[in-house]
């Protein structure tokens, strides 16, 4: 019996069609004088009948379990008036069972296959091939591949070349820990798995690829986060010959085109874009959650003077005084509030001013050091009413945009502004720093890579202004999620040396660990820039979840283990003699 149809698909229409359905026993009723199953496979649902009168089919469904394999042969008939069921969408037919053949039995389940049971993530991603058997998981998978899908043809369409890029290769510059592959031939040398295609893209580029993209898995050893897994998907893309507006117009038509067909969701482009610096003030992020405001607002200047010695003194040490003002939190506890002040130190902060405004005035932890102007001109340039709560904070700057940050997220979620109702705020962020300070290395580091083209003249870039140097990079966000990034690179090679140079990378060290990409770009490397998109982080959103392990088949756990494989393993002494390797500390089980 070779299947005709899936059952999802079937409609009034099939009515009478003499049919085949292969799935899954979703469940099974038994009505005394009928027998039903649903039959599930991945298109959907389907009612199955056993009618008594068909002695030998009727004897076996008595038998049938949930998850046993069947293969049915039928006739489609219209639903019994009153039995029709609205919440699916074969739910006005049914099939009358010809013939079954039980292809496969199966023992009992670790947990029911449904969208409704909570059960352990251990024990899911244990029993993954049941976990993905849930129509909702079988739903967002299918999802996936369509949007990979329409990625794929939009950029085909675009005359881009999908290019394979080594899995085995040598460590690329993106900061997190690299997999290492010890070499068997030699011993001692180790090829490490690509953070990202980064060094390989650009070479495409002077090779004359101008347009490429890769589905390009990429692997980092970092600790996990609902938005981190050690191996990823991104859409990696470059192109020459193009400014930052190309690469940008180019993944907002791809971001709309992929919506719309997959997801019947219209996006207006273009995306709005906002400046590093303005984002970090704003919303004390550099991946800001523009779904609700709370905008954070500064008021270093308005305190420059004040007698509150804490807020003087901070503008005059350079500090910053940044607050922000919480609808209807003047609700709040003494307890909440100190929450509120709890978390802002662990950042580091040293405190939290609170006012809270009323019908009849303010109350606060520090009003009474505050002259009655400056609390009107809280109060009104945060645009608060009565019923609100302030939060002032002074502090370095960089950390003053961190709390508050933290702050105003935590509160969006806790008041519920941020809605779950298909809102998709897509964003850009540009004009990053080129580079940071690092602080406890004493050095100065790329925002993004070294590789990133810096927005001013080369000749104008010194060491001492280097840290007001802006970049040609550009970071997409969603819904406050890095969705992805990329920039306009460096092609030329006087440049390129300059910036390692200040990166205090020295010429050897760079020939060591970019060599090829260095010696590449001093044989005709065109402009070129480009970007990569988290591909998990865009199935995640659209899909609804919060964690990047609900749209990808095969996760690790946040301990980076699967436990469906038990990888990692130990392997035998023999595997390591042969890779010249001797393991010395222990094994630490997780
Ligand atoms: P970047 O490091 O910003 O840029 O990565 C691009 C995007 O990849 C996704 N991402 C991840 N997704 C899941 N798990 C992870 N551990 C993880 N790390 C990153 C994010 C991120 O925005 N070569 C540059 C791109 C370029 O310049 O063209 C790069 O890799 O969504």
């Amino acid at each position: 019996m070779k299947r005709s149809s899936y059952c999802g698909d079937l409609r009034k229409n099939n009515i009478g069609e003499e049919i085949v359905v292969c799935g899954w026993v979703h469940s099974r009723r038994d009505h005394g004088g009928l027998i039903f199953i649903d039959l599930r496979d991945r298109s959907g649902i389907l009612q199955i009948v056993f009618l008594p009168e068909s002695r030998g089919t009727f004897r076996i469904a008595e038998n049938l379990k949930n998850e046993y394999v069947l293969s049915i042969k039928g006739l489609i008939r219209c639903r019994p008036e009153g039995t029709i069921n609205p919440n699916i969408s074969t739910g006005q037919i049914e099939l009358v069972v010809a013939e079954v053949e039980v292809l496969n039995t199966c023992l009992g389940l670790p947990f029911e296959i449904s969208d409704y049971v909570e059960t352990s993530e251990e024990l899911r991603l244990k029993y993954r091939y049941l976990d993905l058997r849930r129509p909702n998981f079988q739903k967002k998978i299918i999802t996936r591949h369509k949007i990979s899908n329409e990625v794929r043809n939009f950029l085909n369409e675009e005359g881009f070349l999908e290019i394979e890029t080594p899995l085995l290769t040598k460590s690329t510059p993106e900061g997190a820990r690299d997999f290492l592959i010890p070499s068997r031939l030699q011993h001692g040398n180790f090829f490490a798995l690509p953070q990202s295609p980064q060094l390989f893209k650009q070479i495409l580029m002077i090779s004359g690829f101008d347009k490429y993209y890769q589905f390009a898995r990429c692997f980092r050893d970092e600790d996990l986060r609902a938005d981190r897994q050690l191996e990823f998907t991104q859409i990696d893309i470059e192109m020459s010959f193009v400014d930052e507006d190309d690469v940008i117009s180019l993944i907002e038509r791809m971001l709309s085109r992929v919506f719309k067909t997959v997801l019947s969701i219209d996006i207006s482009t273009p995306f709005e874009r906002i400046s590093y610096n303005d984002a970090m003030l704003r919303f004390g992020s550099d991946k800001p959650d523009t779904r609700f405001g709370m905008e954070i607002k500064d008021f270093s200047q308005e305190f420059k003077n004040s007698e509150f010695g804490v807020f003087s003194s901070a503008i005059s040490n350079g500090d910053v005084i940044r607050g922000l003002c919480i609808p209807n939190g003047s609700v709040f506890s003494r307890s909440e509030i100190d929450g509120l002040i709890k978390l802002v130190c662990e950042f580091g902060a040293k405190g939290l001013v609170w006012i809270k405004v009323t019908s009849s005035g303010v109350e606060s932890n520090i009003v009474k050091y505050f002259k009655e102007y400056e609390v009107k001109t809280v109060v009104s340039k945060l645009n608060a009413r009565p019923g609100d709560l302030i939060v002032l904070l002074a502090d370095e700057e960089k950390l003053v945009a961190q709390c508050l940050g933290v702050l105003r997220l935590k509160m969006g979620k806790k008041l519920g502004f941020i809605s779950k109702n298909n809102k998709f705020n897509f964003l850009w962020v540009v004009d990053f720093p080129l580079m940071n300070w690092n602080n406890e290395e004493h050095r100065w580091q790329s925002l993004h890579h070294p590789f990133t083209s810096p927005k001013e003249n080369i000749d104008a870039i010194t060491k001492e202004n280097i840290g007001r140097v802006k970049s040609r990079a550009y970071d997409i966000i969603l819904n406050g999620v890095e969705l992805g990034g990329g920039s306009i690179r460096i092609h030329k090679t006087d440049i390129q040396k300059k910036i390692f140079e200040i990166l205090n990378i020295s010429d050897e060290s760079a020939k060591e660990k970019f060599g090829f990409l260095f010696d590449a770009l001093l044989y005709g490397a065109p402009p070129h820039g480009g970007l990569a998109l988290g591909f998990d982080r865009i199935c995640a959103l659209v899909t609804g979840e919060e964690s990047i392990r609900e749209v990808v088949a095969f996760p690790k756990t946040q301990k980076s283990f699967d436990p469906l494989s038990n990888a990692p393993t130990p392997v035998d002494d023999e595997h390591l003699k042969e890779l010249g390797i001797k393991v010395i500390s222990k094994l630490i089980k997780l």
